[in-house]
């Protein structure tokens, strides 16, 4: 199978290539497409055999669920049960946008999407492109990042032609995502709301309308008895072929971590990439980029900075830690998760 890519005007999707890639769709296939987060890997989402292919493509376990992205916030009705009366408010307010919803499934969700749980994860896009798709199928597309399982999420059409050339028909190029990682999961079955993955909204952006809501215990290093309730959060993730090093502490105290930890590596004669979020450190015997110091922008380029790593052959990539607030909780989560090392 040939994969094209096929670019569109992410202001206003031409009504031509939204066509040909429902037509796709309607047959079982598979188009990758961006969202406001990350490119998502969509198939209809009441066609089994159509999000088996999903599964297959990406390498993705069976037991981990997929999201249905939706173009109207009436279809959580059709598509869940039980729904408790905060949703109300929290769609208002966020949607459409980067929160994913986790609500007791209806008879309509096919089995196979959400593996063994009674709950569905439900987002509406604020993508244009994405939103066009959705309302062209006339059903819900589930959608996983569009990686092959494992690797980094893809922000840029070619992060997805590289991880699945030859997999898929088509992906649709509508530029750089964004925000650049992905949707916040919250689950509404708990008792109290809980954040299962920190995303493009924030706990305090929640809190300004959810007068409970906390994160899951395993976000914050505890060991839970709880086991973890989306399957996502077992599994090693977000990580670029280069090993990950994550340098905690003071400013002052991970630049000299640093500092002979490059020292150290060179001798052991390794290719290493450095991550810079104020100036750049010029150091010719190192790849040195720089991704900004702004919470936006680092969450917007910390994926793509992993695949370019990759692509110049980095054996290591050096990350310092961040201010965890907003955002910030969300970015180290990703950098925790990708790392194998933590100094
Ligand atoms: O921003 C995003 O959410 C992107 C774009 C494409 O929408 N999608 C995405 O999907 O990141 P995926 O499949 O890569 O991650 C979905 C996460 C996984 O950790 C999965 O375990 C969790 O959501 N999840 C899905 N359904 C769930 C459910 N019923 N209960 C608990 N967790 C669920
Ligand atoms: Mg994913």
């Amino acid at each position: 199978m040939k994969t094209r890519i096929i670019k569109i005007n992410s202001n206003n999707p031409q009504q031509s290539t939204i066509a040909k890639c429902t037509t796709i769709l309607k047959n079982g296939g598979i188009v990758a497409f961006p969202t406001e987060t990350v490119y998502g890997l969509g198939a209809d989402g009441l066609n089994p055999k159509a999000i088996k292919k999903i599964f297959k493509v990406k390498n993705r376990p069976f037991d981990n669920p997929l999201i249905f992205h939706i173009a109207n916030k009436q279809d959580i009705e059709i598509l869940a049960k039980h729904i408790p009366e905060i949703t109300q408010k929290l769609i208002k307010k966020f949607w459409p946008g980067p929160l994913t919803l986790i609500l007791k499934k209806s008879k309509t969700i096919p089995q196979i999407a959400t593996g063994k749980q009674d709950t569905v994860a439900l987002r509406m896009p604020s993508n244009k492109i994405a939103l066009s798709l959705i309302k062209s199928l006339g059903h819900p597309i589930v959608a996983p990042s569009a990686n092959l399982f494992g690797k980094p999420s893809p922000t840029m059409a070619k992060h997805v032609f590289d991880d699945l050339n030859g997999k898929i028909d088509i992906i649709i190029d509508g530029g750089q995502t964004r925000i650049g990682i992905e949707s916040t999961v919250l689950d509404l079955t708990s008792k109290i709301p809980t954040i299962l993955r920190p995303g493009g909204i924030s706990l305090s952006e929640l809190k300004k309308i959810l007068k409970n809501v906390e994160y899951h215990p395993i976000l914050l290093g505890k060991k839970s008895r709880i086991a973890p309730k989306s399957p996502g959060m077992k599994y090693k993730h977000y990580s670029p072929n280069a090993k990950v090093i994550l340098v905690k502490g003071s400013t002052k105290n991970s630049q000299q971590k640093i500092e002979s930890l490059i020292q150290k590596l060179l001798l052991e004669n390794k290719s290493i990439g450095l991550i810079n979020y104020k100036s750049i450190q010029k150091n010719p015997l190192i790849i040195s980029k720089f991704i900004g110091y702004e919470k936006d922008l680092i969450a917007k380029n910390i994926y793509k900075i992993f695949r370019e790593f990759d692509k110049e052959n980095a054996d290591i990539i050096i990350v310092r830690e961040i201010n965890n607030s907003n955002l910030g909780f969300a970015i180290m989560n990703r950098l925790q998760k990708a790392a194998s090392e933590i100094i």
